[in-house]
This record gives structure tokens, sequence and C-alpha cells, in this order.
């Protein structure tokens, strides 16, 4: 989905007490823990803190996010947060080094979610934990309901499935962890409204950079996603939305926790 302004102030709304409250009551001082796919660090530093003095690990493949999570981890004084540019299907660590491992929105990304998994479940220590958290697309709701507003959710998971991508992944993380040999699974669910003033004009920025952008559109009109007539019709919906009293949309999320045995 790439790294622009919308995806940057996404990720910078995300912090560990909201995104990670799944997980934060079975974390200890002294853990050690993976983030992987940390993106720019806004949960990982929130991580950091439940286990210090425990080693908080964050990997991602974008050089341009390891920066930003150093910074981060620098503006707080996390100095038990250390940030690594590299793949989570090759991870620069031992077997069995970490007594857990998190991640939000990776899966969705990752093709082959098997490898993965398998590489995350390679560095967990036996007994230690898995959580990951990441969208359900077909889910999502929007009020006041539309068409128009149905087409572009689907649009945007389309996208993320040509990139080789999983949309729905947040309802398939059981069914996964449960295939690569994760024991003891618990799964959850939840929406996240977003209603206020301020999340209207956030969801304005981010749908605007996903489905209006002109790179966007051409691709999808590459893709046979859309047309540009489509496009300018969901526009009519999507500006008549943002000045309803009433605008709401509800992301929802499935994130699951296993063992390895
Ligand atoms: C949507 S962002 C989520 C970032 C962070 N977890 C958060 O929720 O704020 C997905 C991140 O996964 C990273 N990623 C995707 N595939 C990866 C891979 N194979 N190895 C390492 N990082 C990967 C991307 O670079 C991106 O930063």
């Amino acid at each position: 989905m790439g790294y622009d302004e919308s995806m940057r102030q996404q990720l910078a709304r995300r912090n560990a007490e909201r995104d990670a409250s799944h997980l934060i009551p079975l974390l200890e001082p002294g853990m050690r823990m993976l983030d992987f796919g940390c993106g720019p660090g806004t949960i990982s530093v929130g991580l950091a803190k439940s286990i210090e003095p425990g080693e908080l690990h964050g990997v991602d493949m974008a050089e341009s996010q390891i920066e930003m999570a150093r910074v981060l981890a620098n503006a707080g004084s996390h100095k038990n947060a250390t940030f690594h540019v590299g793949d989570i299907t090759n991870l620069p660590f031992e077997d069995g080094y970490f007594d857990v491992a998190h991640c939000c929105t990776v899966l969705m990304h990752v093709p082959d979610t098997q490898a993965a998994l398998d590489e995350v479940k390679r560095v967990i220590k036996p007994g230690g934990l898995i959580s990951c958290r990441e969208t359900i697309y077909d889910s999502m709701f929007v009020s006041p309901e539309s068409d128009g507003w149905d087409w572009a959710i689907k649009l945007v998971a389309r996208r993320i499935e040509a990139n080789g991508g999983h949309p729905q992944m947040g309802k398939e993380l059981s069914e996964n962890l449960h295939g690569a040999g994760f024991v003891e699974i618990s799964p959850g669910a939840s929406f996240e409204v977003m209603s206020s003033r301020s999340d209207i004009e956030f969801v304005t920025g981010s749908i605007g950079g996903v489905i209006f952008e002109p790179d966007a559109v051409a691709r999808q009109i590459d893709l046979g996603h859309t047309t540009k007539e489509e496009v300018a019709e969901f526009k009519t919906v999507f500006e008549k939305w943002q000045t309803s009293p009433t605008a709401m949309a509800a992301p929802a999320w499935g994130w699951a926790i296993g063992r390895k045995p």
C-alpha cells in the first residue's frame, strides 16, 4: 500500500495502549519482545515500556520506517528498543530468542502467510506467545450507508489483493496460527468507531490518498478494478458523507494470540 502521507497519518495515530490492548495484560517486565513489521514504531515504543527492562526489537523491511522508529524511541528515551531493517521471512535472530512476538496490520500485506509465521515461530521460545492484529475489510461499515461506500471498501480490498495481500486477514488469524502449529489460540474482534470531526477529517485524508490520488486511480483502472466514471460518482457520495452531521466509519479488527508448544 506504500508509505505515502495518508499511510503515515494512519500509523502515526496508533499506540500500544489502544492497538495492543489485548496483549498488554500478558506482558511482564523483563520479557524479550519482537514487533515484526513495526513500521514507524508508534506501537513498539509503548510495548517497549511495558516490558522494561526487557529488550524490544522492531523489524521492518522499509528503511524509512525504521529511521522514524529510531527517532521516536530516542525522543521518548526508550533505551530498551532497538530497530532493524529486515525481512520477517528471514529474521536476524537465533532460534527461541523471544518470549513474545507481536504484529499489527502486517500479515495482511505479506503474500506468503505460512512463510512469515514459520519464521516468527522459529525465533519464539517454546512456551512463548504470538499476537497478531489485522483488519477485516468486508466487516467494516460506514454511516450514512450507501452503495458508493460498499464499492469503495471493495475497491481498497481488491487493491490489497492485487499486491498479494489478504484484506480479510483479521478473521483468518486463528486458522493461520493453528496451521503454523501454535496452540491455546485465543481470538478476538472489535470495531474502531470513528465519528469525531477530527476522525472524519482523518478518514477524508486517508481515503483521499487511497482512492482519489491520480496514480492510484490510474493503477486501479489498469487493473480493470474501476473506471474514471465510478471514481467521479464516489467523489459525490464522499463529499456528501464528509459534511453529514452523523458521519461515522467503523473499521473492523480481528486478533489472535497463540502459544508455541
Ligand atoms: C501497515 S504497516 C503497519 C506498521 C505497524 N505495525 C503499525 O501498525 O503501526 C505494515 C508494515 O509491514 C512492513 N512489512 C510488510 N512486509 C514485510 C516483510 N516481509 N518484512 C518486514 N516488514 C514488512 C511494511 O514495511 C510496513 O511498515
